[in-house]
């Protein structure tokens, strides 16, 4: 059944490089950001897991921890890490899990037949502290993602979850944002003291500091 918006993202154990792991007991009380990748030893691939390597510091700063998988087994994840930490310049700091047998990549929808092969397509689960899939994406395997956008959209869910705003196309952080609908004008006001009113439905405010 697909994942969507709003669900609990469903747990599992798996063997990965770090260990074997259960999902929600490793990721208590962070965001995550589990990701699926074709295959080890393909140059996409190396790209991504050396940029999300080279990230780190930035995950940390958003309480976010970042999982990839492939249903590659684990001895080819160890054999692959080097070229990661090679290629990225920095060495493979997050853990990879090894689904040989699928279960988690079914699980989770991550292959697509229709694609080409068995193996998992570019699935992207950002998951809140309280395990809710907050975002999904789905690349195919000849695109390499976005990783700046994976944290821009982490900034705009953090913000959402704590202020009554909505962020608007290109949004980037510190960028003015909209005032939720769900508020009026006058509130508005009295809450942000800085408030334009555009349409009615269209307030603009500068980002409220949480
Ligand atoms: C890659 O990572 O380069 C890749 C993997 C599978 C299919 C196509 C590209």
């Amino acid at each position: 059944m697909a994942i969507r918006l709003g669900d609990e993202a469903p747990d599992f154990t798996a063997e990965t490089t770090d260990g074997t792991l259960s999902f929600h007991e490793w990721k208590e009380g962070s965001w995550a950001v589990l990701f699926s990748h074709p295959a080890d030893f393909t140059p996409v691939c190396t790209t991504e897991l050396g940029r999300t390597s080279a990230l780190k510091g930035e995950f940390d700063r958003r309480g976010t921890k970042a999982i990839a998988i492939s249903v590659d087994p684990i001895e080819s994840h160890r054999g692959w890490a080097g070229d990661i930490g090679e290629v990225g310049g920095t060495d493979l700091n997050f853990p990879i899990i090894a689904d040989p047998d699928k279960t988690v990549s079914h699980l989770y929808d991550m292959i697509h037949p229709a694609e080409g092969d068995t193996s998992t397509v570019r699935s992207v689960f950002i998951v809140d502290p309280k395990n809710k899939v907050r975002l999904t994406l789905t690349y195919p395997k000849s695109v390499g993602r976005n990783f700046d956008e994976i944290l821009r959209v982490i900034d705009a869910l953090q913000l959402t979850d704590l202020a009554p705003v909505s962020t608007p196309v290109d949004w980037t952080p510190g960028d003015r944002v909209i005032v939720s609908p769900a508020i009026s004008t006058a509130d508005a006001i009295d809450k942000f003291g800085d408030v334009e009113e555009v349409k009615p439905y269209l307030r603009w405010t500068p980002q409220p500091k949480v």
